[in-house]
């Protein structure tokens, strides 16, 4: 048997298995239970934010975010096409238009100086994405949506755990959207959360995300009885998954610590690489700082990244790459006005390759990536 290094392996430990078959013993397996207050009031001081608003994903928090900011046909929205399909498809489903602009050739994050050019008097919102866990130019992107009086919805689904500045992502937008995903820093399998600041978009999420009843104000004896006050539907998490989570949240700067020792060592590493042209590593800059989420590189040819890849799996080593830009995919083509070239983005969803990361990983699975990565490039 050869040598396996799986892509993604979340961390869960004995506590996490403690918390979870204790619920099960308490039954608290329905949503919005005492463990789901529990986490919200600890997401809320952890984050320093007003209102958490637990939901089953990242993408039911954007789509939550869309009807709380009440999108409507024809209302265009500006974010990149460099981002999973969730980020737009929030905006379409309410009748909404992506407005794709490009990406920064460094960071691959939006690149701010594009979203201007394209605000148009039917623009509503900006959807910054911070790709592996780095913070887009918040400060700039919050000075644009003000001149123009736009809201900013962060999708922070890559970024729980990083700051901006001293601030933690999710926290500088209108609306953050954090994911739980089995991928993410801390997981519980399937799940997600709304955070603002904004009393009425918090306790609007809330009712929205509860069916559009106002059960979670029952919950907590501020009405006496539940009834349809708002459109609504069904974002809530299980209490079974926020014991998992409650344990990972506490958890967080451990694991965001160990990612970013093992994302450093790869960045270090593999500098040579860089220094021969082979390759083109992601650059941090400050004030962001990363949470060690993704480890990835451009190929300098876009036709080697293929080999590597099929290379790099042949050797046990479960690297890929992503995404397909959502600008060029067939349901834009079919469904969205005529889209612009994006040139950075088409190059770098050409030539991007993600290594494998999680924090169990030992220090002879990383030496072994390291090693072959280099030996692949050398011998191409
Ligand atoms: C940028 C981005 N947005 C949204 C999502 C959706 O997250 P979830 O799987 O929790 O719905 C992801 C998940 O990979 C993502 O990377």
């Amino acid at each position: 048997m050869g040598i396996t290094i799986p892509f993604v392996k979340p961390s869960i430990g004995v506590a996490e298995k403690e918390a979870v078959l204790q619920a099960l013993e308490m039954g608290a397996i329905g949503g919005n239970g005492r463990l789901t207050q529990q986490l919200r009031e600890q997401m809320q001081q952890t984050f320093g934010v007003r209102h958490v608003i637990l939901t089953t994903s990242c993408s039911d928090a954007l789509e939550l975010a869309m009807m709380v900011l009440n999108v409507r046909p024809g209302d265009e929205v500006i974010m990149p096409s460099f981002t999973f399909v969730s980020t737009a498809n929030a905006v379409v489903r309410q009748g909404g238009v992506p407005v794709f602009v490009d990406i920064e050739p460094d960071t691959w994050n939006i690149d701010p100086d594009q979203i201007e050019p394209n605000i148009t008097p039917r623009t509503r919102g900006i959807v910054p994405v911070h790709y592996a866990g780095q913070g887009c130019r918040m400060d700039e992107i919050n000075a644009i949506a003000e001149k123009y009086g736009l809201w900013v919805v962060e999708d922070a689904a890559q970024g729980v755990g990083a700051r901006y500045g001293d601030r933690y992502l999710g926290t500088w937008g209108t609306i953050g959207c954090y994911s739980f995903h089995v991928t993410k820093n801390i997981t519980c399998g399937e799940g997600g959360a709304l955070l603002t600041d904004d009393d009425d978009l918090g306790y609007r999420a809330e009712i929205i995300a509860e069916k559009g009843t106002n059960r979670s104000a029952f919950l907590r004896g501020q009405v006496d009885k539940y009834t349809w006050v708002d459109i609504g539907s069904s974002f809530i998490l299980s209490d079974l998954l926020v014991a998992l989570l409650k344990v990972q949240l506490q958890r967080m700067e451990e694991i965001t610590a160990r990612r970013i020792a093992i994302w450093e060592r790869f960045q270090r590493e593999l500098k040579g690489l860089e220094d021969d042209e082979y390759i083109v590593r992601m650059r941090v800059r400050p004030p962001a700082q990363i949470n060690g989420h993704i480890f990835a590189f451009r190929t300098v040819n876009p036709d080697w990244r293929d080999p590597v890849l099929q290379k790099l799996r042949q050797r046990g080593i479960e690297a890929t790459f992503h995404y397909v830009p959502l600008h060029s995919a067939p349901f834009a083509r079919n469904h969205l006005p005529n889209g612009r070239e994006l040139p950075v983005t088409d190059l770098v969803s050409r030539s991007l390759i993600r290594l494998p990361l999680f924090p169990d990983m030992t220090d002879a699975e990383q030496t072994y990536i390291i090693e072959n990565a280099h030996d692949i490039f050398r011998k191409l």
